[in-house]
């Protein structure tokens, strides 16, 4: 019987040992595979080339690296300055280009205008979460930059409320329902409601939900911990999510659910603005920083205010039970937005977006292709004038996000493998990238493995 047993065992371990060896093989090969993509190939002749080269420009060429504006070639005035725009790659060895510009989503480390030249600036455009992209969220990365336009308040051209259509929209009492009312719901309705449809997120908000859900009745729609359908025509979660019929079904819950899919510094969506403007009390997981932004200081609840899951639920069902005190998060929809950085961000903003936009007013990124065209000639101004050009330099607190963590079945935070495993991927490539530019080295595709090879034995992963 004895050795019968400790055959099983052997096989067990030799089983769980292959297994292991599959799995950690599988990973160190798909490290490789997700370095080498192939960079977009550019059919072009030489005799174009050279006529581009020689094309008389009478402004600074700013050029969109990554093709996101799809514009052939065009002269653009902001204010007393101009500048030439182009997506069109055969201007990079043009002697009048000055900026690379590039779009964070379609930035690959295999497709940079490499080497860099010492005059060349870059600028980065990225509105998107961290999980768009991880490799922003490190130091490397955003070291490269000269000029940058993201959520970040502290980059160049900052765009934290690029969700937020207007004050006025966001004070709006159109869609409100009394607490009384609220109450009634609660007969069918849940005091909660969950939305989300991209789950398994590196914030792993769905975790939270379940762990919410242990002790109070939520809702949910979405196809994340989905446990309640929506109306055939709302299930579109792009268009449904901006329809009246759910604007008026999410105003009848107390709460919202208003959690980002990462963390990070100023990383607010509409997911936030929405239960605001509809008079649903936010409950906030995201930028460690959201109080900022809130209409005043007693607006929404912030998960990361409470010790634990336990102690937030019990928050939440002490509001839900007393009316007044539940009240006094919507108290700012009667007396208005008092915290003074949000209104005068939003007064300032020389961007628009959606239905809001004035005649005349730009979206962000023509906002930020000006913003950078001035500080341009701010220099070129200096430079014949003889004075000393002003330094351009962006760091990680242009954007850079923390790793991503996950709750574990305590609720506590703990490292998120996956998408853990996914931001030291990018952080070698990063750090691979940064020394290609440093070093004014061309790309190669050796080169660069044999280099972030280097990086990817010093990492911290399993
Ligand atoms: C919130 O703002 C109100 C009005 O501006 C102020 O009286 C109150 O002390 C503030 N409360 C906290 C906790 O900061
Ligand atoms: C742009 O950034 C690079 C890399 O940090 C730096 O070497 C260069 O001096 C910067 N250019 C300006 C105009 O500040």
């Amino acid at each position: 019987m004895g050795s019968r047993r400790c055959f099983r065992c052997f096989l067990y371990l030799f089983l769980f040992i292959f297994l292991l060896i599959l799995i950690i093989g599988y990973r160190v090969l798909s490290v490789d595979d997700r370095t080498e993509y192939e960079a977009p190939k550019i059919e072009y002749s030489e005799e174009e080339r050279q006529q581009i080269l020689k094309k008389e420009i009478t402004a600074p060429i700013i050029l969109w690296w990554t093709p996101f504006t799809g514009e052939p070639g065009r002269y653009r005035t902001c204010g007393t300055a101009q500048c030439f725009f182009t997506v069109n790659r055969l201007y990079k060895d043009h002697p009048k280009t000055k900026v690379f510009l590039f779009y964070g989503t379609e930035m690959r480390v295999n497709d940079l205008p490499l080497p860099r030249s010492p005059h060349e600036e870059w600028g980065l455009l990225h509105e998107e979460s961290p999980k768009n992209n991880f490799l922003f969220s490190h130091r490397e990365m955003m070291l490269v930059f000269n000029h940058t336009c993201t959520f970040r308040r502290e980059s160049d051209y900052p765009i934290t409320t690029q969700y937020l259509e207007s004050l006025e929209w966001l004070e709006s009492t159109k869609y409100m329902v009394t607490t009384s009312k609220k109450n009634e719901y609660q007969s069918e309705l849940a005091p909660i409601i969950y939305t989300h449809s991209d789950c398994d997120v590196p914030s792993d908000r769905d975790n939270l939900v379940r762990r919410i859900m242990e002790y109070m009745k939520v809702d949910s729609y979405g196809q994340c911990v989905h446990n309640k359908d929506l109306p055939k025509h709302l299930v579109d979660p792009i268009e449904g999510m901006e329809h009246e019929e759910f604007y008026q079904l999410n105003a009848k819950y107390k709460f919202s659910f208003s959690f980002e899919n990462a963390i990070c510094n100023d990383y607010i969506t509409e997911k936030l603005w929405r239960p605001l403007m509809l008079g649903s009390v936010p409950v906030v997981m995201g930028s460690p920083r959201v109080r900022d932004f809130l209409p005043d200081n007693h607006s929404a609840i912030i998960v990361d205010d409470f010790k634990s899951v336990e102690e937030l639920v019990n928050n939440l069902k002490f509001l839900n039970e007393n009316d007044e005190e539940y009240e006094k998060y919507l108290q700012w929809k009667r007396t208005g937005i008092t915290n003074k950085v949000l209104s005068d961000i939003m007064k300032n903003r020389d961007f628009g977006i959606k239905d809001t936009w004035k005649s005349g007013q730009q979206n962000f990124i023509e906002g930020f292709e000006c913003f950078v065209c001035k500080r341009i000639h701010e220099n070129i101004q200096k430079s014949e004038n003889e004075e000393e050009t002003l330094h351009f330099q962006a760091d990680e607190n242009h954007y850079g996000c923390p790793a991503p963590q996950k709750f574990d079945k305590f609720g506590n935070k703990v490292p998120h493998t996956y998408w853990h495993y996914e931001w030291y991927q990018k952080l070698h490539q990063a750090k691979t990238m940064k020394y290609f530019v440093d070093n004014s080295l061309p790309y190669s595709q050796e080169k660069f493995q044999e280099k972030i090879k280097e990086f990817q034995t010093d990492a911290n992963f399993f």
